[in-house]
């Protein structure tokens, strides 16, 4: 770890660090939905982008059944929480993942954030500040859904990646969660929807939508097509398709053993699905302006949690727009 002092002088100077405008890029990967394969995407995704030479940290944020450390293999002794309650520092709990990335292991999440006293608050983002200059890329895992705690992770995110499957109750909670964003981020008002007039725009947190449990190109580019169009049409909001993976034997078979496939089967088709999901993030110019860096961003999820009190969540979707574009 370089300088924790230079890194928190950074942090407080806004986060700007010399030649990386952004510090540490915060990309969330969620969903409306559950077991549409976010964390199998998101901790390949994660060792994928070392090959383009990012250091990448992989933060995971839902203690489910099969989260990162069960799906990589790892055994984490101790977690977020430690730090948190102040037996442990950052580097104590954060583990060593297959292909040189950096594992956060989850805690029981956001609601967990959501009590934090200031110091606490401030030792969480002042420990993640601490690797602003060595980590390039954080990837986060979230739970699924539009409970607050979850919606926390994704407004404090850089860019979202919103994981759908083709079947039309995944897609329809997909673009929940993007309208979500949209009135969250003062995009969209329920009361006041704009008409085709008003100019598409896009939100400040960067939206991707990736396609997984695709049986074909053809279907998974429908599926991508369809959502990209709903949003444009009733929310006026741009999000942008950044691919697919079909349903595919081998990342079952990964999973099971507890090996990445991007590492266990680089050649299959899987793989080069992510590598190509990494080549776009990598590559990605359009970086949502949320947060500046990995501290801040911390700084946001806690806070948001204050703030989120009150704020009214979007219908669920009586009007089913997914529908309308059929
Ligand atoms: N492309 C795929 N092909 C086959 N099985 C998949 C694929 N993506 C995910 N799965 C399987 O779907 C299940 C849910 O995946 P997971 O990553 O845990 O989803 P989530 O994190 O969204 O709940 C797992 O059993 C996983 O192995
Ligand atoms: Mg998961």
């Amino acid at each position: 770890m370089r300088s924790q002092a230079d890194a928190l002088m950074r942090l407080r100077r806004g986060g700007a660090t010399a030649g990386k405008m952004f510090g540490t890029r915060t990309v969330v990967v969620t969903s409306g939905k559950g077991g549409v394969g976010k964390t199998n995407i998101a901790a390949n995704l994660a060792i994928a982008l070392q090959r383009f030479k990012k250091h990448v940290m992989l933060v995971d944020t839902d203690l489910s059944l099969a989260n990162v450390d069960v799906l990589l293999g790892l055994h984490p002794r101790h977690n977020l929480k430690n730090v948190i309650v102040g037996d442990k520092r950052l580097d104590e709990i954060v583990l060593d993942g297959p292909g040189g990335i950096k594992v956060v292991p989850a805690s029981s999440g956001a609601d967990e954030l959501a009590v934090l006293a200031p110091w606490q608050r401030r030792r969480l983002a002042d420990s993640f500040a601490a690797y602003e200059t060595d980590i390039d890329i954080a990837i986060v895992d979230t739970a699924s859904g539009l409970s607050p705690d979850i919606i926390n992770f994704v407004l404090a995110a850089n860019e979202a990646i919103i994981v759908t499957t083709p079947d039309p109750m995944a897609m329809t909670d997909a673009y929940a969660m993007i309208k979500t964003i949209a009135i969250r981020t003062g995009l969209y008002d329920p009361e006041n929807p704009p008409d085709f007039r008003q100019p598409v725009r896009r939100s400040p947190i960067d939206i991707k939508i990736f396609v997984n449990l695709a049986r074909s190109s053809a279907e998974a580019q429908a599926a991508a097509d369809r959502i990209r169009n709903v949003s444009r049409k009733f929310l006026r909001l741009e999000v942008d398709d950044f691919g697919f993976l079909l349903t595919d034997r081998n990342v079952q078979a990964a999973a099971r053993r507890q090996e990445p496939f991007v590492l266990k089967h680089p050649q299959g088709d899987a793989a080069r699905s992510i590598e190509s999901l990494a080549g776009r993030v990598s590559a990605n110019n359009r970086i949502g302006k949320a947060t500046r860096g990995l501290g801040c961003y911390f700084d946001r999820v806690t806070d948001i949690n204050d703030a989120s009190a009150g704020i009214a969540q979007p219908e669920s979707s009586q009007e089913n727009p997914m529908n309308m574009l059929r």
